[in-house]
This record gives structure tokens, sequence and C-alpha cells, in this order.
């Protein structure tokens, strides 16, 4: 068990400096932020303690630079969008290259004040998890809270390597708000869950997700397989997949998953099916041992869509990641929005709705039920991670709590 910001004294707070790594890495459309979530979801953290009196200095990256200033990777616009959130001013501090410089900023801090440093990664020595830089971040406070939930999977210099350097320099390193809210949800559906408990899994490929399919396995009552996920499950099974994604190579260990799964491992029994990916196709519905030649599998079809459907009304415990197609693309969409409605109206009835971040997030904005779900994780292959039963090194190398 770790230490969370609500285990430090409110008092304790007060004019200290407080260095918060965040995960402000959002979509950015012509220089104005498109998708808020994860700004929202930290604003909590960063009201507490600024109410409590803190100076709060926001560390996060956006994209992979590449230890580059590359100017379309600024955090400017996301201050930006974080002031009018917070109600109140953000600064900006349009550095990271000069230690002394970004020091001397906030040394400027008022009590309450919040600021955000440029990308960490505009600095090589951040995805290197360099000990000098990550020194240099602890040197700037007295406390590190990490509310990093969304990039925790990396052992980074502003994650796992800052709070390792400000206990080396006695200070603590504690879960901010929402990490700790990510872990009760997405730990608590997996250890307890009330049953039946449904997993479903969807995106493009087997190989990336192979550690999450085999864990759900081991504890859930079925598992539901959309997206081009499926496609591997079909060439396993022998079906003609015509010019779908496929992954070859994952062949046997689909088959293997299959073994181990059972019953329990629930596959499309029908698909859309085009040959041509756009905005205007119009799919046709084929049952899964009907795909031939050119046809490209985009979506699940609709005796899939009222059979998962069925089994995830029926549930206790629903845990999702992965669209069951192309759902960026409206003709492709009807199966993850099906999926989306099949679980907000599960938890309109009592279960646990937890739906992994990444696409499975926007899948549910796109179905218009993300207030109807029971939690939308803002981490995509952090909560996959935490699935697999992999440890986290952002949230390993924090405080004990004893
Ligand atoms: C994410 O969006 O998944 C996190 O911010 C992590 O980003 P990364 O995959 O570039 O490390």
């Amino acid at each position: 068990m770790k230490k969370s910001i609500t285990d430090i004294d409110r008092s304790w707070l007060s004019g200290r400096t407080v260095v918060v790594r965040v995960d402000f890495n959002v979509p950015l459309d012509e220089g104005r932020v498109a998708d808020d979530h994860r700004l929202t979801a930290s604003i909590p953290t960063l009201e507490l303690l600024s109410g409590a009196g803190a100076r709060v200095v926001l560390l996060s990256h956006l994209g992979r630079p590449d230890g580059e200033a590359v100017p379309e990777f600024s955090l400017a616009p996301v201050a930006e969008r974080l002031a009018e959130l917070l109600g109140g001013p953000v600064r900006f501090i349009p550095e990271q290259h000069d230690a002394a410089n970004v020091a001397a900023e906030v040394a400027e801090l008022v009590d309450g004040q919040v600021a955000l440093l440029e990308n960490t990664r505009y600095l090589p020595g951040e995805t290197a998890n360099d000990p000098g830089l990550a020194a240099s971040w602890a040197g700037l406070g007295e406390l590190f809270v990490n509310d990093a939930f969304g990039v925790a999977h990396r052992a980074h210099a502003s994650t796992a390597g800052l709070a390792e350097a400000m206990m080396a320099k006695g200070g603590e390193a504690v879960a901010g708000l929402l990490m700790a809210k990510e872990l009760r949800y997405l730990e608590d559906a997996l250890k307890n869950p009330a049953r039946p408990f449904t997993g479903i899994l969807g995106g493009a490929k087997i190989s990336g997700k192979i550690g999450v399919v085999s864990a759900m396995l081991g504890r859930v009552d079925q598992l539901l397989i959309g997206g081009a996920m499926a496609n591997t499950f079909f060439l396993a099974m022998g079906f003609d997949t015509g010019s779908s994604l496929v992954e070859e190579d994952s062949v046997d260990l689909a088959r293997s998953l299959m073994e181990q799964g059972g019953d329990r491992l629930v596959l499309p029994v029908d698909c859309l099916v085009t040959d041509e990916i756009s905005d205007d196709a119009v799919p046709r519905t084929v049952a899964r041992d009907g795909v031939s030649g050119d046809d490209k599998i985009v979506d699940i079809g609709p005796e899939t869509r009222a059979l998962f459907s069925e089994v995830i009304r029926a549930s206790q415990t629903i845990l999702w990641n992965g669209p069951m197609g192309i759902f960026e693309l409206d003709p492709f969409a009807e199966g993850t929005v099906a999926i989306a409605r099949a679980v907000a109206d599960a938890c309109d009835r009592g279960a646990l709705g937890v739906i992994g971040g990444g696409d499975s997030g926007a899948a549910v904005d796109r179905a218009g039920v993300g207030d109807r779900v029971s939690h939308v994780s803002t981490g995509g292959g952090a909560s996959i991670k935490l699935l697999a039963g992999a440890s986290l090194p952002g949230l390993e190398s924090l405080t004990d709590k004893v």
C-alpha cells in the first residue's frame, strides 16, 4: 500500500512547494486542447494542494518529441485550458533546458499558485530516466505527488526517477487523488468482483494484449473479444479472413488462449465487412465463416451486438478495453457504440462498469454514455499493464504506507 496525498497533513502543505506529475498528454487541434478529460481528472488534486496553500509545480509530457523542443508539442495551450478549468491563472514556465532558470521561476511562486513547466520530453534525460534530471526536478520542491496514472507504466525521470530522487533527499513521494481513484476502480474490479464478471477486449492487436487476455481469462466468467484482435482467432479456427488485419505470427497464441479460455472466451459470430475503408462505405453483414477475397472486417455484426449486449446487461462487473471495430468512422461504429450502451445500461442497474482509457474512453463519449458508467480510466497502456498483473514503476516507486 502506497502513501497518498490524503495521508499528508493539510496544514503541512501551506507554503510548501509540491512537484506534481500529471498526465496532460492530450490531443491538440489547431493549438487548442481537443479533449480535456485528463485535465479535468487532475483538478481535485490541484484544488486540494492549492487550497491548502501549497505552491504547485506541474510536470507533464505531451506526445513523443524525442528529447527535442518541438513546438507542436508545447504545453502552452494546455496551461491556457487548465487555467479556464481551475478558474484562475496558471503560470506557464516555457523552459526545461536551463535548470537554473526553472528554479528561479519556481522560487517566485506564491502560496496557492499553480505553475506548469514545458514538456518534460523536450529533454532526452526524461525517457532515459536520467538520475541527474530527476534530482533537479526533485530539488524544486519538498514533496512529490504522482497523479499521472496514464504514464505510470513508464519508468521515466519525471515518474519513478523523481520519486526516488525526492526520497533520496529525505522527502516523500505520494499518489495523487486521481492515481488513487484509478487504482481503486481497476484493482477492486479485479480483486473481488461481483459476479457475473465480464471482460470485453478489442482493438487491433493480440500481441500487445497477450498478458491481459491471459490474466483476464483467469478471473472473468466471460471474455468477449471483438475488434481486429478477433480476426487472428478466426484464422486460428481455420476461417478465411479475406483482406482483414490479422497477425499471422500470433495464430498459435490465439489457439492456446482459446484452449485456456474454453467456453469463457466468446468470439463474434458475424461481422461487418467492406472492401474500402472510408466515411461513406456501406458495409455488408456476413457470418464469421463467410468472409473472403477483398473483404475487410471492420466491425462486429448485428447478431454479435445482440449476443454481447445480452451478456453485458446480465453482468455485475464489467471491464472493457478496446473498440469492436473502426469506430472513428460512422459506418463502422455501431458495434462499439452498442457495447458502450450495454455497459451503461448495466451500470444504471447497479453494476460496476470500468472502461480502460484511450479508444474505449472515446467510444463511451461518442455513445453519449460517459456519465453513466462507473469509471473511465485516464490510462490506456497503463490500465492494460495493470489488468495484466504487471507492476507500474510510477506507482511502485512511491513511499510505502506503514
Ligand atoms: C498515454 O497517452 O498513453 C500516456 O500519456 C503515455 O504516453 P506514451 O505512450 O507516449 O508514453
